[in-house]
């Protein structure tokens, strides 16, 4: 089989890392491209030290096209894996021209240079942020896209401008299609079971799993639970929580499936990854517990607006077409979380 080069933008962050380690171990030549914004670049040297094998590294923002053009000319990648992106839901309110500046406009830079050099195949790190508010708590494909913050339209306009270019495709039907998996990311949650790499969020942590490690670790006081009066179990927000390692299989998975019969003349198509179950607060809390033997101090506090009470993935698209469903455990996802933290109780610094 020919090496394929895989170019990965925000290969440095939490998940692009972990991608680039199964990428590695799945035999591709991997080239990252990342200006650091949100990330450190030891994560990378781990990668390489984890799989004893070498990765090329860029540090280029992608909206500099003239660069990007240049990593094109001189790695030729056959695939883009797209990770590079911001994500922090209250920055994006507060500032959205950012927002859409690095995610909408990052993209349309680089998908220009991709056709430019006829590289068509792409991965694009989408959400489930994406789904509009609906009565329903089990969200599959085919749900209407409404997203409620310029963080989630950001990956909406996106899916939009992808679908958009494979369509023109479809019509001018070119010998070499675009070939796009929008693939929908619910709650990613873990580590590497090696605890060399994993998230390290800058400041404060806004989402659930960092901050009951950092309160674990006694990094932070106390866990404020957001609300006990939802309509669910146990009062609190349920979520589909997926292990890094589960997700980013799924993006080797969907590399693979250029090659089947839903991509073979070309398409752009989303795909839920998510384990297809939900766990409260409560739950995880008590996961954590468990797996940890300490004690996570927490309180009850109001409700963080914008959040809904309860959503998990339908994973049967994936599973028919990408041949994808989670493996691992929440005593997994927990545990992994807690190796990385107690080994890197300052991260990466
Ligand atoms: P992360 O911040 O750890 O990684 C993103 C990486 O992209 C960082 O290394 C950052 O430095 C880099 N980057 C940002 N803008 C860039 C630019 N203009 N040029 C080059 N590099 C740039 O985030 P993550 O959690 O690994 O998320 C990866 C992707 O998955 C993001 O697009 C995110 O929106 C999406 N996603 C994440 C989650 C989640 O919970 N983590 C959920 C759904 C979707
Ligand atoms: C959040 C983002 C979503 C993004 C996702 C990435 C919002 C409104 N949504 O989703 O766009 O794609 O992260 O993983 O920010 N919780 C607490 N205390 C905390 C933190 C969280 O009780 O300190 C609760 C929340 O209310 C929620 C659950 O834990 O019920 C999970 O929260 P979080 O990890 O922030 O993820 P989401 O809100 O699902």
């Amino acid at each position: 089989m020919a090496i394929h080069t895989v170019l990965v933008t925000g290969g440095a962050g939490y998940i692009g890392s972990h991608a680039c380690v199964e990428l590695l171990e799945a035999g591709f030549n991997v080239v990252v491209v990342d200006n650091l914004s949100n990330s450190n670049p030891e994560s990378l040297a781990r990668v390489q030290k984890l799989t004893g094998k070498s990765l090329a590294f860029y540090e280029v923002d992608i909206r500099d096209k003239q660069s990007l053009s240049d990593i094109f000319v001189k790695e030729m990648p056959d695939t883009v894996v797209h990770f590079a992106g911001l994500k922090a839901v209250g920055e994006s309110c507060e500032q959205p021209h950012l927002y859409y500046h690095n995610n909408v406009f990052g993209t349309l830079v680089l998908t220009e240079v991709m056709q430019a050099h006829q590289v068509k195949q792409l991965v694009f790190s989408s959400s489930a942020t994406v789904y509009g508010i609906t009565d329903k708590t089990q969200y599959s494909e085919d749900l209407p896209i409404g997203a409620i913050n310029p963080y989630g339209r950001s990956k909406a306009m996106v899916e939009d401008i992808l679908r958009d270019l494979a369509e023109a495709d479809k019509i001018a039907k070119p010998d070499k299609p675009w070939k796009i998996a929008l693939l929908r990311y619910f709650n990613p949650i873990g580590a590497h079971e090696s605890g060399l790499i994993g998230e390290d969020p800058n400041g404060t942590p806004n989402n659930l799993m960092p901050y009951v490690a950092q309160v674990a670790i006694g990094k932070l006081p106390q866990l404020s639970v957001f609300g006990d009066d939802y309509p669910t179990h146990d009062g609190t927000g349920i979520r589909d929580y997926i292990h890094v390692i589960d997700l980013v299989k799924g993006h080797i998975k969907a590399i693979h499936a250029f090659n089947n019969a839903h991509f073979v003349e070309g398409n752009c198509k989303a795909y839920n990854l998510g384990a297809g179950r939900g766990y409260s607060v409560l739950e995880i809390i008590k996961k954590f517990e468990e797996v940890t033997g300490k004690t996570i101090n927490y309180k009850i506090a109001p409700r963080r607006p914008g959040d809904l009470a309860e959503y998990f993935a339908n994973p049967e698209l994936a599973l028919q077409e990408l041949n994808w469903k989670v493996e691992k455990t929440l005593h997994d996802m927990v545990a992994d979380t807690w190796n990385w933290q107690s080994k890197n109780p300052q991260g990466y610094r």
